[in-house]
């Protein structure tokens, strides 16, 4: 059978439990992922973790005051609400705690915990519950490498009764993605042995985007965060060593302010080094905090996890940057939505979410044999989160003007309209530049990203104590971005200016105002004939590349300050 015959058996079977209940999320691919070994079907009495996303109100109210928050032009721009004020406002109906509550009484779950908004219940039961409460689903342990979880492969449904009350059930479907290679090791190593020997560091980024010693944080209440869920540490001592050796000439911090949840034992990853060293370089001397596998039951969903983790936090960073994408395809609609909302709720609170665009440009989905599509990633694709790019320097040994990297992710989503903020900007692009990639590749009426850029090629890092070169990936361009969204607002709180929030809406007035706009090169796709290895192309303005460019900090500062 292949992956999608077994779908189609998959599904079919799931409406034999139709009697009891009807299918939730029943477009979640619920294959499992290759990378990913079955290890052994889960025992009645092993304990599981499931995540319930309960229907809230008013989520189109809070999607016309997401607008209002974050429009320049708005008088109610800047205006922002507490997490009190957002559960107030989202909280589950008492119908829906009663009924979903009741549920789970009666089959006898009863280790829930909710949150400050409470529309998220998160439980522990055995599996042998689990299984009755959600028909269709069957445990099975998986492993890749030294991690295993919990997960069925078949769709489940819920009582009828409840089915209206619920977004979906976390814990069930949605292996981890992969994390990237983002080592462009032997293009480094073929640099090297040319004699070449240079790449990004603090400096190179601090004067590439005109940052002077004295553009670091000086507010009191300022802080920004990095999240990080692929079984990925960070190490105290790659970051101390890290800020000695390439972090002189302005003053910063050595340490990370606060860690929350738990840290593994092991090697530190590459990833979660690069991302706390630079968010610290760029948004230097400013309260740094880590995300980290937030609840280690397994089972879990690391990134739902952080999202809950969010709604019971009243209070967080301004600045969050996550490298963390998955197939738009992989992923049901109302999984999709609900974290939409969850964006939204972060917005309205003032809080800027950054997310890496990819590392594999417009990307591929092999449909048929014969026919290919670009594949966007979501959270990149969401219209309610900034979406961060990757560039190079032109001439690798110089600081002089960035060009593309062809790894940059970018594209059209295939499941959310284009928002308000960036039509004229995404129609100005689909005018200017021809020819575009076949219109059978991509959705053009689609979220189009990313919405600016930073370098994301050769960088140092330090990882388990010893210096790195040749890091890659929008990985590294996304936590340099997120500083300089802190320094920023470090300068706004001292003028006594709310954050800056959900920034969308205003860097698409900006027209390009602050960045660098980069024009040249294109980014890689399906290795076919018809578009041979060709996604997207940069040019003048905003485009599906490097959205509006690179930030240089003194303008764009000038022009985000009121
Ligand atoms: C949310 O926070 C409250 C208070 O700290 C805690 O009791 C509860 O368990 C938390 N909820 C979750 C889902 O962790
Ligand atoms: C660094 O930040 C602290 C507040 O966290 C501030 O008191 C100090 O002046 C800052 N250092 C510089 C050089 O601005
Ligand atoms: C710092 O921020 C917290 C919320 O994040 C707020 O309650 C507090 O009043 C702020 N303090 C100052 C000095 O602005
Ligand atoms: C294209 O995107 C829209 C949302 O903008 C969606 O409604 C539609 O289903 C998509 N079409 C395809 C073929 O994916
Ligand atoms: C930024 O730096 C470049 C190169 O050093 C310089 O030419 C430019 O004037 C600077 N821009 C601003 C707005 O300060």
């Amino acid at each position: 059978m292949n992956a999608k015959t077994m779908r189609i058996a998959v599904f079919v079977l799931s409406f034999i439990w139709l009697v009891n209940g009807e299918l939730l999320e029943a477009d979640q691919d619920a294959s499992v992922p290759e990378d990913w070994i079955l290890v052994e079907r889960v025992g009645p009495l092993e304990e599981v973790e499931l995540i319930f996303a309960l229907k809230q109100q008013n989520v189109n109210q809070m999607e016309e005051l997401l607008k209002l928050v974050s429009d320049p032009d708005s008088h109610q721009y800047g205006k922002h609400l507490s997490l009190e004020e957002v559960a107030a406002l989202v909280r589950p109906s008492q119908l829906t705690e009663k009924v979903v509550q009741n549920w789970l009484q009666s089959h006898g779950v009863k280790n829930c915990h909710t949150v400050v908004t409470q529309d998220f219940l998160q439980c522990v039961m055995t599996v042998q519950v689990a299984e009755t409460l959600l028909p269709g689903t069957k445990f099975h342990r998986y492993r890749r490498d030294s991690h295993t979880l919990l997960r069925s492969t078949s769709l489940y449904s819920v009582h009828e009764d409840v089915h209206q009350h619920l977004d979906f059930v976390g814990g069930v479907h949605r292996f981890p993605p992969k994390g990237k290679d983002i080592s462009k090791g032997w293009e480094g190593a073929r640099q090297s042995a040319l004699g070449y020997h240079l790449g990004v560091t603090p400096s190179v980024i601090r004067s590439r985007y005109n940052l002077t010693a004295k553009d670091v944080g000086t507010a009191t209440n300022n802080s920004q965060a990095v999240a990080q869920f692929l079984e990925q540490y960070y190490h105290p001592a790659d970051l101390a060593e890290f800020m000695s050796l390439f972090a002189g000439g302005f003053t910063h911090m050595s340490a990370v302010e606060r860690v929350v949840g738990t840290q593994g034992g092991g090697k530190a990853g590459i990833e979660a080094s690069l991302d706390v060293e630079y968010i610290m370089s760029s948004g230097a001397n400013i309260s740094t905090w880590v995300f980290t596998n937030p609840g280690r039951h397994e089972s879990q969903e690391p990134f739902l996890q952080w999202m809950v983790l969010l709604s019971n936090m009243s209070a967080v960073p301004w600045v969050h940057t996550i490298s963390y994408g998955d197939d738009e395809d992989s992923l049901s609609d109302a999984y999709m939505n609900r974290i939409n909302t969850e964006f939204m709720k972060a917005g309205l609170r003032g809080i800027s979410m950054l997310f890496a665009s990819g590392d594999s440009g417009a990307g591929c989905r092999h449909l048929t044999k014969e026919r290919n599509t670009f594949r966007p990633s979501f959270p990149a694709s969401s219209p309610y989160v900034t979406t961060v790019g990757g560039t190079s320097f032109k001439n690798p040994f110089k600081l002089t003007y960035e060009v593309t990297d062809y790894i940059s992710g970018g594209g059209f989503s295939n499941v959310f309209a284009r928002p308000g903020y960036q039509v004229a900007a995404v129609e100005a692009y689909l005018k200017s530049v021809q020819p575009l990639p076949p219109q059978t590749y991509f959705n053009i009426t689609g979220r189009a990203y990313p919405d600016l850029a930073a370098l994301s090629d050769n960088y140092w890092v330090v990882t388990n104590r010893v210096p790195v070169p040749w890091i890659s990936g929008t990985s590294a361009s996304t936590p340099v971005v997120g500083g300089i969204l802190s320094l920023i607002n470090d300068q706004r709180f001292l003028k006594g200016l709310p954050s800056l929030g959900f920034i969308n809406p205003r860097l698409y007035k900006l027209q390009g105002k602050g960045l660098y706009d980069v024009t040249e090169g294109c980014h890689l796709s399906c290795l076919d004939d018809k578009v041979e290895g060709k996604g997207f192309c940069a040019s003048p303005s905003w485009d599906p590349v490097t959205g509006w460019g690179t930030p240089n900090y003194p303008a764009l500062l000038k022009a985000l300050m009121d």
